[in-house]
């Protein structure tokens, strides 16, 4: 496998890591002994970078992995690196009800945290939005303070724009930025990779294949789940849908000339894109494990990524990456 390190402070992990959101919470039924196998098998090949959230399916998603790390072999389990960002209040009915990066709140989160994945440290600790009512050096603060205390390794952002990089790395040395990057979710390009690359932030990019609708298997007439986050994404809705559709058969032709498929194209395009970035994969099959993790094998010439920049140039989505509300919580996005 081959590994990257996050930042210039930061661990060094599997290149690509496994984002668990997925089989606990958004993108409609998972199927737990098939997400608990996945996770077996990512860790059996070598991925040692495992991210999830306190929030996702309040506290499922941190069980899910306890329970995959107890039932995986100890040489495995050892090798995991935990990621978890913390924050988001949720109602008992899944309503979201803002963000808390309170220090008292941060403690509070953490300990929770820790209590469901049965570890005695988290790796990588974050706030999965910025706090829009606590400055960002009091948050980061908090979690330096919890990793003097050893419950921390690492500190990380979520969605932070780069002025918020620059205070938070200089309240505590900062391993990565968690934010969205793929084919058609660039806006990291203009300020916020320039600056974390001038402060040796690295990048964990999540949504690479932009939550399914660039992995070349999804289709028009797929119905999805009112709680799906994708019922209610601008960039799967109707003509937006259909051309961002369109994207994906450009790139087909690219993939099918090169032998691979189009997730593969996409990953790799990520992967090509420096080595700080770490991209997360939303596998919750091994099937689709299998098929990520092979983009690693993919290398793409200086040809093949003039084709996919034609293919799909900046800009080239219709519709946001979030609903208009989710938009405004993006510290990135201001
Ligand atoms: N910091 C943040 O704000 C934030 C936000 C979102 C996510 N994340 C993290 O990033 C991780 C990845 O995000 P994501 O799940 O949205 O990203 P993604 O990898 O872009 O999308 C995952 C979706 O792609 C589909 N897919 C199709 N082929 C695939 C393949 N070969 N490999 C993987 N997925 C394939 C999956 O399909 P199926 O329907 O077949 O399962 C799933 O619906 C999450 O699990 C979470 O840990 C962070």
């Amino acid at each position: 496998m081959l590994t990257r390190s996050l930042g210039s402070t930061g661990p060094r992990v599997s290149a690509l890591g496994l984002g668990c959101m997925g089989m606990s919470a958004l993108y409609g039924d998972a199927d737990r002994g098939e997400s608990i196998a996945t996770v077996h098998a990512a860790l059996d090949a070598g991925v040692t970078l495992l991210d999830t959230g306190d929030f996702y399916g309040m506290g499922h998603n941190e069980l899910l992995i306890r329970e995959a790390l107890s039932t995986a072999p100890a040489g495995l389990r050892d090798q995991a690196v935990i990621s978890v960002k913390f924050g988001a209040l949720r109602g008992p009915d899944g309503s979201w009800g803002g963000m808390d990066g309170r220090p008292a709140a941060v403690k509070n989160f953490a300990a929770y945290s820790l209590q469901r994945l049965g570890v005695d440290h988290i790796d990588v600790y974050r706030i999965a939005r910025v706090d829009p009512g606590v400055p960002i050096e009091e948050t980061v603060g908090a979690i330096a303070e919890l990793v003097q205390a050893g419950y921390v390794r690492h500190i990380g952002l979520s969605e932070a724009g780069a002025d918020t990089v620059r205070r938070a790395a200089a309240t505590a040395p900062i391993a990565d930025l968690q934010i969205e990057y793929s084919l058609i979710s660039r806006g990291i390009e203009e300020r916020i990779l320039p600056a974390t690359r001038e402060l040796g932030v690295g990048i964990t990019a999540y949504g690479v294949l932009s939550r399914g609708l660039i992995s070349g298997h999804f289709t028009a007439d797929r119905r999805l789940a009112a709680d799906d986050f994708r019922a209610h994404s601008p960039r799967f809705q109707g003509d937006n849908l259909r051309h961002n559709l369109g994207l994906v058969e450009a790139l087909r032709r690219i993939a099918a000339d090169k032998g691979v498929t189009v997730a593969q194209i996409a990953i790799a395009w990520v992967l090509a894109r420096g080595e700080d970035i770490v991209p997360l994969v939303g596998a919750r099959t091994r099937e689709r494990l299998s098929e990520a993790l092979g983009a690693l094998d993919v290398k793409l010439e200086e040809s093949d990524l003039a084709a996919i920049e034609r293919a799909v140039p900046p800009g080239a989505a219709a519709g946001d990456r979030y609903a208009e509300e989710q938009m405004t919580m993006l510290d990135s996005e201001r």
